[in-house]
């Protein structure tokens, strides 16, 4: 029997829902035990940017979305199920094209058939390794023998390319108003986490999280500097001329670390690593953020009154201040005008109670 009258809100449901992602290790050694592999469930924050405002996907019963990935090479699997669709009973009705849109966000090469997807799962924990360079590494307590290395790469660095548009899906789904980065341009670098765990005879690295970085030019006028309307070109070779300072303001574009690992530290061991990083750096003269959410500017806040206290850079600061040393006081720290009157803010509070 075809109906022609359907009660359309049983065919709507909420995208945040349906959508079942999973971080999938290694196939274990017992099948029977887990029989899907061992992995862990990730619930996605917001699907708009896949399925418009309302999150929502209309025009399927029970419809199931499973978007699993290697937890360390990110090969993905893709399976789309159902128990009914609307244009079986109402013909001309339009449900979602949820393959369509899933597709838009997944490189090709994809899997749909779950076994293969689990053999190439238990290949690759034991071949995948990270790419670009290791710029640090860390554990969560010192009796922990799981160690967390962060390495920093660009799109110059081969295949990260194939594995950013694999990883880059869960910005739109964790940052609330992300969008995706331009892979052809050279200025963006990426510091990744991965947690590494030996086993006898390979490392296995699964992804915890990472960061996407801009580098502006930064022109700062100093003895003997040309005026910027003369700078034709930037390039590096200006690096290397002495007559005007050429260096970098470096912006945090996108700060994610996977749900199953936040709230462990991880976000501020990325953040002091890559700190480090910059202050080392002397090309990097100042540190922006790019439209950071409560959360972030809470972590960064915590981070950069840690350095200022420990360091002991703030201490001949007293009330009321004096706007040079503070203003030397940020150059040092390569903090920006804003967050630098942030952490005076609330160390002179501190100071008040
Ligand atoms: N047990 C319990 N709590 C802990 C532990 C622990 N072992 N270790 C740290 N915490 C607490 C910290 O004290 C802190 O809590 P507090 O804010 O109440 O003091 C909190 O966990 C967060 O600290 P971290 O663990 O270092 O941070 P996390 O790894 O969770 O990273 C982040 C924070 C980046 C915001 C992460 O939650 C995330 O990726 N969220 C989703 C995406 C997002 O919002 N990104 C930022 C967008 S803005 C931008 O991209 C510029």
């Amino acid at each position: 029997m075809t109906i022609t009258t359907v009660n359309q809100a049983e065919w709507v449901c909420d995208a945040n829902d349906v959508l079942k992602l999973r971080l999938v290790s290694a196939h274990t050694s017992d099948p029977y035990e887990h029989p899907e592999g061992e992995y862990h469930q990730l619930l996605p924050q917001f699907t708009y940017s896949l399925f418009g405002p309302l999150q929502q996907i209309y025009g399927y019963k029970n419809l199931k979305i499973k978007l699993y990935y290697a937890a360390g090479s990110l090969v993905t699997y893709l399976d789309v199920s159902y128990d009914e669709k609307i244009s079986d009973h109402l013909p001309g009705a339009k449900p979602t094209d949820v393959i369509g849109i899933i597709r838009e966000h997944i490189p090709e090469g994809f899997m749909t058939n779950y076994d293969t997807f689990l053999q190439r799962v238990e290949k690759d924990t034991h071949t995948f390794v990270p790419m670009g360079e290791k710029i640090s590494e860390y554990r969560l307590s010192d009796d922990d023998n799981i160690v967390y290395e962060i390495y920093k790469t660009n799109f110059n660095t081969p295949g990260f390319k194939e594995y950013h548009s694999r990883l880059q899906l869960f910005v739109l789904l964790y940052i609330d108003g992300a969008r995706y980065i331009n892979e052809d341009d050279e200025k963006w670098e990426i510091a990744l986490v991965f947690q590494k765990k030996s086993t006898g005879d390979s490392n296995i690295y699964n992804i915890i999280g990472y960061c996407t970085m801009y580098a502006f030019f930064f022109y700062e006028k100093c003895e003997g500097s040309k005026p910027l309307s003369e700078i034709k070109e930037i390039s590096n070779e200006l690096n290397e001329t002495s007559n005007f300072l050429y260096s970098t303001r470096l912006r945090i574009s996108q700060f994610l670390i996977l749900p199953p690992y936040q709230k462990q530290d991880h976000g501020s061991k990325l953040y002091q690593a890559l700190y480090r990083n910059f202050l080392a750096n002397p090309w990097i003269k100042e540190l922006t953020v790019e439209d950071p959410n409560d959360a972030f500017s809470d972590l960064r806040d915590k981070n950069d009154l840690m350095y200022l206290v420990e360091n002991k850079i703030v201490e001949g600061l007293t009330i009321p201040l004096d706007k040079n040393k503070v203003e030397e006081v940020r150059r040092k720290c390569k903090l920006d005008q804003r967050q630098m009157h942030r952490c005076i803010e609330m160390l002179m509070l501190k100071k008040l109670n």
